[in-house]
């Protein structure tokens, strides 16, 4: 297995490249921070009032939901808790349809797993039948995503019910909602329906806090146990604690955002349309664009302007791709204005 290529750090420039939220966090959360007691440092956090928050913004109870270092943190506890080899000789296997948040393949690998890979259709759309099709007595872990990244396509709720009618007994569903604000769409209605189903959810993006490392699992408590055993206990420090009640009860700043971001990807479409690039309509705050044989011109001409783009050339399905965020306006503005100099340099 080739281990994980980390982006490189930069922090120079305009990064859109991360799916970040370029605008930052909510005010709010810089005071709430900046409250904090030397105490409050000292001690272990408490996470009871964190839990509570999180739990009534995606209304559940906080029995149904457990809080994790990053989303990150909660694939990899899933990964432990479900893709390990098992005593007998049986080699759990974990279904991705491509192509995919990478770090599932990651995971897997390092779970001991092993990985079967659907791939996509041209158009991204998605292929149930072929996930269907690629179900075996030994699926422990299905990783759906939506919307998908880096496609920023949805995965129909529909398809979900049915893979999760499909799995085996002992398998799990695990459907990554890191983008889910900006598609409006989420499972975690249909969960109490679903007991091997879990929602994961993270605060890096739309939240715009990615630098603190908070995210979620919400599904049942008796599904969400097992996995919470590979999830160490302090996990979430008290400066993510306290800064997620501090974003969720500022819900303008997102509003604010989640605007901004519609307006960026209508700017990026039409830009896309005028330079006859290639791109998917996205349900996300990224839109991946079909640049062809001038991907890496595009790319690393951008990364001379300071303005970082996501080459996603080598993933499956992928070829020619660039994954392009698209969030704050004036952040879009001067991409697209460095876009159309690469490109028409490279003409
Ligand atoms: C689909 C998906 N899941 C999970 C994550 C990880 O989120 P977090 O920052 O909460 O670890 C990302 C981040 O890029 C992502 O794109």
């Amino acid at each position: 297995m080739s281990h994980y290529q980390k982006p490189p750090e930069l922090y120079d420039g305009l990064r859109l490249h991360q799916n970040e939220n370029t605008g930052g966090c909510s005010p709010r959360v810089l005071e709430a921070l900046a409250k904090l007691r030397a105490d409050e440092i000292g001690f272990y956090p408490p996470y009871t009032a964190a839990t509570e928050a999180c739990a009534r913004y995606l209304g559940v109870t906080p029995e149904r939901l457990a809080l994790t270092n990053g989303l990150d943190e909660g694939i990899m506890a899933i990964a432990v808790a479900h893709l390990r080899p098992a005593a007998g000789g049986l080699i759990p296997e974990a279904l991705v349809p491509e192509p995919a948040f990478e770090i599932y393949r990651f995971d897997t690998a390092v779970a001991g797993g092993r990985l079967v890979q659907v791939m996509p259709k041209p158009d991204f759309t998605f292929p149930l039948d072929d996930v269907l099709a690629a179900i075996t007595p030994r699926t422990r872990v299905v990783f759906l995503t939506n919307p998908n990244n880096p496609t920023g396509v949805p995965t129909p709720l529909g398809a979900i019910r049915t893979i999760a009618r499909r799995v085996p007994k002992e398998a799990l569903v695990f459907v990554d909602e890191a983008y889910a604000e900006f598609a409006g769409e989420t499972f975690i209605p249909d969960l109490p329906s679903f007991a091997n189903v879990v929602v994961g959810r993270t605060f890096s993006k739309a939240w715009g806090l990615a630098g603190l490392r908070i995210g979620c699992l919400v599904g049942a408590p008796e599904t969400l146990e097992p996995i919470q055993q590979a999830v160490p206990v302090y996990s979430v420090n008290i400066a993510a604690a306290v800064a997620i009640q501090a974003a969720l009860a500022d819900p303008d700043h997102l509003r604010h955002y989640l605007r901004q971001v519609a307006e960026s990807k209508a700017l990026l479409y039409a830009t896309c349309d005028r330079l006859g690039l290639k791109y998917w309509k996205s349900a996300a705050n990224f839109v991946l664009v079909n640049a062809g044989d001038r991907t890496a011109a595009l790319v690393d001409g951008a990364a001379a302007r300071g303005v970082y783009l996501r080459d996603r050339s080598t993933e499956p399905g992928c070829a020619g791709c660039v994954r392009i965020s698209t969030g704050i306006v004036e952040h879009t503005q001067r991409c697209i204005a460095v876009m159309e100099e690469v490109l028409c340099a490279a003409a």
